[in-house]
């Protein structure tokens, strides 16, 4: 068997960027003439793109390596990468004694700005050495290369790498280095190319999505001119910074149409004093005028969130005060987490002194308020007709299809005969705190027939 005959499988963990970065693997793997496989029993290659962000997802990986290690044992020609930032961060773990048992099973170790070497390292590995390559870049946005991407209706598309804020909690700027911004022009021929293949949802990605800054253009700019390719297409993007949400960038998301009402602002929490101690840059106050301020110019927005309860130091006090903001805000959606200390990290070198029961109590907190806030939320659109982006089937009923509408809510409705990423009505009939439900208007079906 040829290098080339070889199938390649890759599995996915993290964020929206991990799962972009793994299309532009796939690509250049396609490039290069590999067999590419969803299915790892036939796999001779399988990859990993892995996330540190919290300890609990190392620990997932670590599982799946334990994992593959049995499959290699079986099939001891495999070749098993790492890539992305648990490469990155445990490039040393993963190679010395200590990590015997999954270290030895990894052949390849690829950070997320090496992508370009993977062909190269895994004919090495073939040829039984492995192969590093974890150098951060200033530069890199693999600006040239075409994500592979199955056809469907949502795509994304990462417009920016890196981060330079250095929340003190956080591995990204270490496992994903420098801020830079891709041109403007070669992003807006990649949404030109999207439109034409008929995606309708394209999602901006960036860790700061907002500080994007390329020549002239800043993200307002952007967002702007990714909007006037194809009205059709709804953009989004993810994740705005609240220290570079400018009032030209409301501005920009109130005047398109196009452009989802929907911001992703994570306050992560409500006290000063631990805003200050995470190095996050701004203060309560600031967070809730923005809010104030997003809120009078997009009336409609749908606002979401990231909290992280049982900071160091956190007291029952500054427990309130983050319960307090959720309150203010009224965010439609939370992701909430538990604090997970990362080595290396400026704050890992504070105690981690708020025990885990605490922790635990307070983040059951947090979901309790969110998921009553979200139903209250939900429960205000019933009756409302809303505009729903078609996905496709339920993915619990099959005489259900589902849909999102332009604030980003799950929509339930019966089958009909209109296609996948057309835009219909949909009156709302019940909600709960993580979907709404409803039926088609007359105008639709009359339209679904037509399209039928
Ligand atoms: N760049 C984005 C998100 C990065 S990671 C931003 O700044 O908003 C996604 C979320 O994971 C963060 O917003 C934070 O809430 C959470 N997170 C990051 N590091 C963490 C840690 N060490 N412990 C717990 N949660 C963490
Ligand atoms: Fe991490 Fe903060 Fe950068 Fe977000 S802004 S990626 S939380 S350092
Ligand atoms: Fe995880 Fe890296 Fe994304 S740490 S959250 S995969 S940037």
């Amino acid at each position: 068997m040829s290098e080339k005959d070889k199938k390649v499988y890759l599995e996915t963990y993290g964020c929206q960027m991990n799962l972009a970065d793994s299309e532009v693997v796939l690509s250049l793997l396609n490039d290069e003439g590999y067999t590419l496989t969803d299915d790892i029993s036939t796999a001779d290659v399988i990859l990993v793109n892995t996330c540190s962000v919290r300890e609990h997802a190392e620990k997932r990986i670590y599982g799946r390596l334990g994992e593959f290690k049995s499959l290699k044992n079986k099939k001891p020609e495999i070749i098993v990468g790492v890539l992305g930032c648990m490469a990155e961060r445990l490039r040393e773990k993963l190679t010395t004694e200590k990590a015997k048992g999954v270290g030895q099973e990894v052949d390849l170790i690829i950070g997320p700005d090496e992508y370009r070497k993977l062909p190269e390292l895994m004919m090495q590995a073939w040829h039984g050495d492995r192969g590093i390559a974890v150098q951060l870049s200033r530069i890199e946005t693999y600006d040239d290369i075409n994500p592979l991407r199955t056809n469907g209706i949502s795509a994304w598309l990462s417009v920016m790498r890196g981060c330079d804020k250095f929340c003190s909690f956080c591995v990204v700027p270490f496992t994903r280095g420098r801020e830079r911004s891709r041109p403007l022009a070669s992003i807006v021929q990649e949404v030109e190319t999207l439109s034409s293949r008929g995606f309708k949802e394209i999602t901006l990605l960036g860790q700061n999505v907002n500080s994007y800054q390329s020549k002239e253009s800043d993200f307002a700019d952007l967002l702007g001119t990714v909007a006037n390719v194809d009205s059709t297409i709804r953009i989004r993007f993810v994740t705005s910074h609240p220290q570079d949400m400018s009032d030209k960038l409301i501005k920009a998301i109130a005047e398109h149409k196009n452009i989802c009402k929907y911001i992703h602002l994570p306050f992560q929490s409500g006290s000063d004093r631990i805003l200050n101690l995470m190095n996050r840059n701004y203060d309560r106050k600031h967070y809730l005028n923005l809010v104030h301020k997003i809120k009078s110019l997009i009336p409609d927005v749908s606002l979401t969130t990231d909290i992280i309860t049982g900071f160091p130091a956190e007291t029952e006090e500054d427990h309130r005060q983050t319960l307090e903001v959720m309150k203010e805000v009224q965010f439609d959606g939370s992701f909430m987490f538990k604090y997970s200390p990362r080595e290396n990290t400026p704050s890992y070198k504070m105690a981690d002194d708020v025990p885990d029961e605490i922790k635990i109590r307070r983040i059951n907190e947090i979901i309790e308020t969110q998921t009553k806030i979200s139903l209250t939320k939900n429960s205000s659109h019933i009756g409302k007709t809303l505009e729903v982006l078609v996905e496709g089937e339920s993915k619990k009923s099959t005489s259900e299809w589902q849909g999102r509408t332009d604030g980003n809510k799950m929509v339930i409705f019966p089958i009909g005969k209109f296609l996948v990423g057309t835009y219909i009505n949909v009156i709302i009939e019940r909600a709960n705190s993580a979907t709404l439900f409803g039926f088609l208007t007359h105008s639709n079906t009359q339209t679904a027939e037509k399209a039928a």
